[in-house]
């Protein structure tokens, strides 16, 4: 199968060649060899079942150094290779298409250093965002990205990934927030540019081509970025509202009142929240059902500053009847709780037989308006329902509306041709009319490796493909997708 695109096919005498490399049984994940019995099901399946790989071989090297030496092994001997972190992409971007070899970080996870002072941070590509968390946590610090996958998902997949997540309103994008990368590139080279440096304007910034480019250009392997101090006081707020109008007429309001000590502005339609309810079997926050919720988390430094800052705040938008109810969360257990409506959706949608997921940018005004949009056309298709027969279980939107970025979800109790007919191509072709994003933090992958051009200009595509030509000149590095 990998003969496809001029790559080669793995023999056993490659194997063997991994082997003695790696030394360690747990190293290599052998499917190939006569004797081979391994389970590859976990590395060939993504986390929404959607798409599976043929993968016969799993490479777990411990060092760059041993990242490099499969890498340029690889590239002389034309096999294609697929890095993957925790694989929790969204988009089946860590997943082999055919056969091709994974190169996995999960032995590469050491802290390699912190400096209190600046709050810099330099850790192998295979820390597990929660774990490299709870570590800043003890040192006074926080990771500047968090997202409901953090107890699986890697640093290097986060980078590769440009991973936005449920704080980029305050901590804003992995573009700024990482200082330096070390990357193998695909002829094996290793690219030390793990900086510590604030600034650092000494000619093209070319890591930034590392931050999104989801494995097509080399394998990170470590990350320095730049983590703020831990704020001490946290509140969260979980509020029933009638309509998306008086949500963004509530989120202008908490930039007006809660400016410096906003920390997320998350929005949740009535339907997610019954899902929600329905599959984790648990007492919603509030009394009464509300076409939509809003969530809301201030992090500062002065609780007495920040509850008088929050309460007034609440007191406005309740007073002139911008929100129908709310509620805040009395103690730690109490943000978690209220969190777990939010962080816990993609888990809850997942319930059934698939989700159709579109990660989209638009213009808040009209972030809602494609929901309901969908939900007509797969209406008038006579595709939803209760109905055990009918496919589509409901059509679900949530997401970071702080940052402009709805998450429009089509649960679904089995993936559907007639479904996916009615989706695509025309939630691209709406994206498109309001000059949107077809992908805002999930990337590209192999799912919306087609559609690419609803969003960007031929010119653009071009130099993507130059940039991938140049430094990945034999095709090796996540073949078949991206661009
Ligand atoms: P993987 O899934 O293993 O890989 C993702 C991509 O990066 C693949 O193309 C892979 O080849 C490449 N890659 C992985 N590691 C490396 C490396 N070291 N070097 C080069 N390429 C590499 N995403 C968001 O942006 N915001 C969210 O809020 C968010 N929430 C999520 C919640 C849930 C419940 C789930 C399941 C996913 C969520 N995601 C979110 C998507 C996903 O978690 C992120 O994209 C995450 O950053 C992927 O990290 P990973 O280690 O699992 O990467
Ligand atoms: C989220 O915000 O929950 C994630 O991006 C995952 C998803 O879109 O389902
Ligand atoms: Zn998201």
């Amino acid at each position: 199968l990998i003969t496809f695109m001029g790559t080669r096919k793995l023999s056993s005498n490659h194997v063997q060649y991994f082997k003695q490399l790696l030394g360690s049984e747990s190293a290599v994940i052998d499917g190939v060899s006569k004797d081979a019995s391994a389970d590859l099901e976990a590395f060939n399946c993504d986390w929404l079942r959607k798409y599976r790989g043929h993968t016969k071989l799993v490479l777990r090297p411990k060092s760059t150094e041993e990242v490099s030496k499969i890498v340029k092994y690889c590239n002389d001997n034309m096999l294609a290779v697929v890095p993957q972190g925790g694989n929790t992409g969204l988009v089946g971007g860590s997943i082999p298409v055919f056969d091709e070899i994974i190169v996995s970080t999960a032995r590469m996870n050491s802290i390699r250093s912190f400096d209190e002072m600046s709050g810099i941070l330099v850790a192998d590509a295979g820390c597990i965002l929660e774990v490299v968390d709870q570590y800043l946590a003890g040192r006074s610090h926080i990771f500047p990205l968090d997202l409901g996958a953090k107890g699986s998902c890697h640093l290097g997949g986060n980078v590769s990934t440009n991973a936005g997540g449920l704080r980029l309103l305050r901590y804003g994008s992995l573009h700024g927030n990482v200082l330096g990368v070390e990357v193998v590139v695909p002829d094996g080279t290793i690219v030390d540019e793990l900086s510590t440096l604030r600034k650092n304007n000494t000619g093209y910034d070319l890591k930034q081509l590392f931050i999104g480019a989801e494995g097509t250009i080399g394998i990170i392997t470590g990350v320095s970025i730049l983590c703020p101090q831990r704020p001490q006081a946290v509140n969260v707020a979980y509020l029933g509202l009638e309509s998306f109008g008086k949500a963004q007429l509530a989120f202008r309001e908490a930039k007006r009142h809660l400016s410096e000590i906003l920390s997320a502005f998350e929005l949740m339609d009535g339907i997610s929240q019954e899902l929600v309810e329905r599959v984790a079997k648990k007492k919603p926050p509030l009394e009464g059902k509300h076409p939509f919720y809003c969530l809301i988390e201030t992090s500062g430094s002065n609780k007495e500053h920040d509850d008088e800052k929050l309460e007034k705040y609440l007191e406005f938008v309740l007073s002139n009847d911008i929100i129908s109810d709310g509620v805040l969360a009395q103690d730690e257990t109490q943000v978690q709780s209220l969190w777990s409506w939010r962080e816990g959706i993609p888990e809850c949608l997942n319930h059934w037989g698939g989700v159709y997921k579109y990660d989209v940018s638009i213009p808040l005004p009209e972030l809602y308006q494609l929901v309901d949009d969908t939900r007509e056309r797969l209406s008038s298709a006579g595709l939803i329902g209760d109905d055990e027969s009918l496919p589509v279980v409901g059509v679900v939107g949530y997401g970071h509306m702080g940052d402009s970025n709805l998450h429009l979800n089509v649960p679904t109790r089995r993936f559907d041709r007639d479904v996916e007919k009615e989706l695509e191509p025309f939630v691209y072709e709406w994206i498109q009319k309001r000059n949107g994003s077809i992908s805002a933090e999930h990337g590209l992958g192999i799912a919306k490796k087609p559609f690419i051009g609803y969003s960007r200009s031929r010119k653009m595509l071009d130099m993507m493909k130059d940039i991938k030509k140049l430094y990945d000149p034999n095709g090796i590095m996540n073949p078949y997708k991206y661009i």
